[in-house]
C-alpha cells in the first residue's frame, strides 16, 4: 500500500475530544486501502505576525514541510459562528507566506466537517472553499461531506456504524484519489 497518495489532514479544532478529529480518524480508517491519511499537528503554530514571516517559528516550518511532503490535503473543519475557526484560518495564512514561498498553489484538496448542529458545517465549508480558491488550492467540487455528529454514528472501533454512509465515504475516497491523480498529473 506504499503507493497510496499521502494526504495531510488538517483538523480545524485543537481540542482532544474534537468531533472533527473523530470524523477525520473514521474517514482515514474507511479509505485506508486507497489513501494514506495522516493528521498534521499544528497546535504550536502561533498567531500570524508578519514581523516573523522572514524568520518563521519552528512550528510554522514543520507545518509547511508536512504540507509540502503530502500529495494532497483534507480539511476537516468545525463551524464557529457560521465560519471556520480562527486556528484554521491562521494556519492557512501562515502556510501561504511569504510571497512565492507558500505551499498551497495547485495542491489537490477536499473538505469535510462535523457538528452536533443541524447544518453539518455547510456555512464554514463555503467560507473555507472561498479562502482556498484565493490561494489556488485545487479543491474537489463533489462529493462533499457534511456530518451531523452523534456518538451512535460510530462503531466501537472508530468506523462508521451506518453501512450506507461507510459506502458513501469509500466512494468519496475513490473520487478523491482520482482527483489527486488528475491534479498532480
Ligand atoms: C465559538 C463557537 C462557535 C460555534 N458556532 C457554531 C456554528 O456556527 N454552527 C455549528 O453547527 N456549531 C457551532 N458551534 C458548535 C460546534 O459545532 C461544536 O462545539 C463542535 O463540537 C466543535 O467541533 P470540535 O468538536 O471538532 O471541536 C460553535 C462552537 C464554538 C466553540
Amino acid at each position: 500500500m506504499s503507493d497510496r497518495p499521502k494526504v495531510a489532514v488538517i483538523v480545524g479544532s485543537l481540542r482532544a475530544q474534537s468531533v472533527n478529529r473523530r470524523l477525520a480518524e473514521a474517514i482515514a480508517k474507511t479509505v485506508a486501502g486507497k489513501l494514506d491519511l495522516q493528521i498534521v499537528d499544528y497546535a504550536d503554530v502561533p498567531l500570524y505576525n508578519q514581523d516573523h514571516e522572514a524568520d518563521p517559528p519552528a512550528a510554522v516550518i514543520a507545518f509547511k514541510d508536512a504540507l509540502k511532503a503530502a500529495d494532497a490535503v483534507l480539511f476537516v473543519t468545525p463551524e464557529y459562528n457560521r465560519s471556520m475557526p480562527g486556528v484554521l484560518k491562521n494556519a492557512i495564512d501562515w502556510a501561504s507566506r511569504p510571497p512565492g514561498q507558500g505551499v498551497w498553489s495547485g495542491k489537490p484538496a477536499a473538505i469535510a466537517g462535523a457538528t452536533p448542529g443541524a447544518v453539518g458545517t455547510a456555512a464554514a465549508q463555503v467560507d473555507l472553499r472561498n479562502v482556498l480558491t484565493a490561494i489556488n488550492v485545487a479543491v474537489m467540487g463533489m462529493p462533499q461531506i457534511y456530518f451531523t455528529h452523534k456518538d451512535e454514528h460510530y462503531t466501537a472501533d472508530g468506523g462508521f456504524s451506518d453501512p450506507k454512509f461507510a459506502a458513501f465515504i469509500e466512494g468519496w475516497g475513490d473520487k478523491f484519489a482520482a482527483w489527486i491523480a488528475k491534479m498532480n498529473g
